[in-house]
C-alpha cells in the first residue's frame, strides 16, 4: 500500500472511531439521570419517546466495543500499512521453515488462509491422491470416496443438476441411462474436468416454420413412437425428408445420437432435458442455442466451472415444467 492510502485507511478508520466516542459522551452530556415518564415531544404514527437517559448496560457495551476495536487495531494489521504487534506467524510450516508465498512474516489474513490451506492439504492429500491412482471403476465401490463425492455433489453440482440428480428444464438428468456426452467412466470424468457445451443450431431460417413443425413431428412420431396432437398441422413423411437432409449428420440416421458433439439420443424421450411434448421440441428446434434462449444474463453455459448464480435463478424461474418427469 502507498503511504497515501495508508493514511488515508487510518485516518478514515480512527476518525470514525473517535467521532462515534465523541457523539455518545457529548450526547450523554446534560441528560437527566432518573427516570421519567416525560416524552421527547414528537409522534411518529402515534408512537411516541420517552425522555429517558440510556441504558447503563447499553453505554457500557458501546464503551466497551471502542475499546475492543482499538484493542484490535493495534494487535492486528488493519491501519494501513500496520503490521500489529500480534507476532503472528513466522513460516508456513514451522519444522520445514517454509516461507509464506510473500516471503513475509506475521499475522495477516492471508497467512492464516494459506496455513489453514497447508494443513487440509496434508490431512487430506494423501486419500485424494490414494483415489487419483485408482481406476474409476474401483473407486466407486469404495465408501469413503461415495461419501466424500456426494458432499462434493451437494455442494457443486446440485444447484443444476437437483439434490436427486435428476436433473430439470435445460439441465440432463443424471441417474438414468440417457447420456448425450457418453455414460463410461473416462467420458464422464472428461465431461466434469472440461464441461461440456452441446450446440443446437437453430432451424427456423433455414427449413421455415412449417419445416420445423414437419421435422418434429417425425422426431414425435417415428423416432419417439408417439402420436401427433389432435389437429397439428405437420406432416412427419416430409419432415422425414428434412431430417435425413439436416439433423441425421449430428443425431444419427436412426437418431440416436452421437455423444461425440453431445447431440441427444432423440428416439428416447424421456431424457429429453427441453421437453418432449409436441410443441417443446418444435420450441427447441427452431430456437438456437436453447440455453442462450433460455438466458439472457450469459451467453456461454457450460457444465463447469458454475456460470453465474443470477442466470440459474433466471431459468428456475422460466422452467415451464419438468423436462424429465
Ligand atoms: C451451472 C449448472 C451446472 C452445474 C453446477 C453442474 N452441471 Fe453438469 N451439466 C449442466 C448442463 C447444462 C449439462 C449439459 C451440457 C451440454 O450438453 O451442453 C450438464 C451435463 C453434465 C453431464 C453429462 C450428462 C450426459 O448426459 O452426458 C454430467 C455427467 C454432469 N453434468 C455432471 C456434473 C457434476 C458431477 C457436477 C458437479 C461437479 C455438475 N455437473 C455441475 C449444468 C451444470
Ligand atoms: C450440429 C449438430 C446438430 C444438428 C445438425 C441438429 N442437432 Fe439437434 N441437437 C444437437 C445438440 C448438440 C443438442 C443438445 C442441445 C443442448 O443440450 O442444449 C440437440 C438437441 C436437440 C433437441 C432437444 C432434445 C432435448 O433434450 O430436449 C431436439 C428435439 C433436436 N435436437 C432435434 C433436431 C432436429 C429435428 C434437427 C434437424 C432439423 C437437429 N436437431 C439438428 C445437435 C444438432
Amino acid at each position: 500500500m502507498t503511504t497515501f492510502w495508508s493514511l488515508y485507511v487510518t485516518v478514515l478508520s480512527l476518525g470514525t472511531i473517535f467521532s462515534l466516542t465523541w457523539l455518545l459522551l457529548s450526547t450523554r452530556k446534560g441528560q437527566r439521570s432518573e427516570q421519567t415518564d416525560e416524552t421527547v415531544g414528537h409522534s411518529f404514527d402515534g408512537i411516541e419517546e420517552y425522555d429517558n437517559p440510556l441504558p447503563k448496560w447499553w453505554f457500557m457495551l458501546f464503551v466497551g466495543t471502542i475499546i475492543f476495536a482499538l484493542g484490535y487495531l493495534v494487535l492486528y494489521p488493519g491501519l494501513g500499512n500496520w503490521k500489529g504487534l500480534l507476532p503472528g506467524y513466522g513460516y508456513l510450516d514451522n519444522e520445514k521453515q517454509t516461507p509464506f508465498a510473500n516471503g513475509q512474516t506475521g499475522w495477516t489474513g492471508v497467512h492464516e488462509w494459506e496455513k489453514e490451506m497447508a494443513r487440509s492439504d496434508a490431512k487430506f492429500g494423501p486419500i485424494f491422491a490414494k483415489f487419483a491412482a485408482m481406476p474409476i471403476e474401483e473407486v466407486a465401490k469404495d465408501p469413503q470416496a461415495l461419501k466424500m463425492g456426494g458432499r462434493l455433489f451437494a455442494s457443486n453440482c446440485s444447484v443444476c443438476h437437483g439434490s436427486d440428480a435428476k436433473g430439470a428444464y435445460g439441465f440432463p438428468n443424471l441417474t438414468d441411462a440417457d447420456w448425450r456426452w457418453g455414460g463410461d467412466a473416462q467420458a464422464i470424468k472428461t465431461t466434469i474436468m472440461g464441461g461440456r457445451h452441446a450446440v443446437m443450431p437453430a432451424w427456423a431460417e433455414v427449413i421455415g416454420e412449417q419445416g420445423v413443425a414437419d421435422v418434429s413431428a417425425f422426431v414425435l412420431t417415428n423416432l419417439d413412437g408417439r402420436k401427433l396432437p389432435e389437429g397439428a398441422k405437420a406432416d412427419p413423411v416430409a419432415g422425414q425428408k428434412l431430417f435425413a437432409t439436416n439433423c441425421v449428420a449430428c443425431h444419427g440416421p436412426e437418431g440416436k445420437g452421437t455423444p461425440a458433439m453431445g447431440a441427444p439420443d432423440l428416439t428416447h424421450p424421456a431424457a429429453f432435458i427441453y421437453g418432449s411434448s409436441f410443441a417443446q421440441p418444435v420450441t427447441a428446434v427452431r430456437a438456437r442455442c436453447l440455453r442462450k434462449r433460455q438466458c439472457r444474463v450469459t451467453t456461454r453455459f457450460t457444465c463447469w466451472p458454475l456460470t453465474s448464480t443470477a442466470c440459474l435463478t433466471e431459468r428456475r424461474q422460466r422452467t415451464p415444467n419438468k423436462a424429465n418427469a
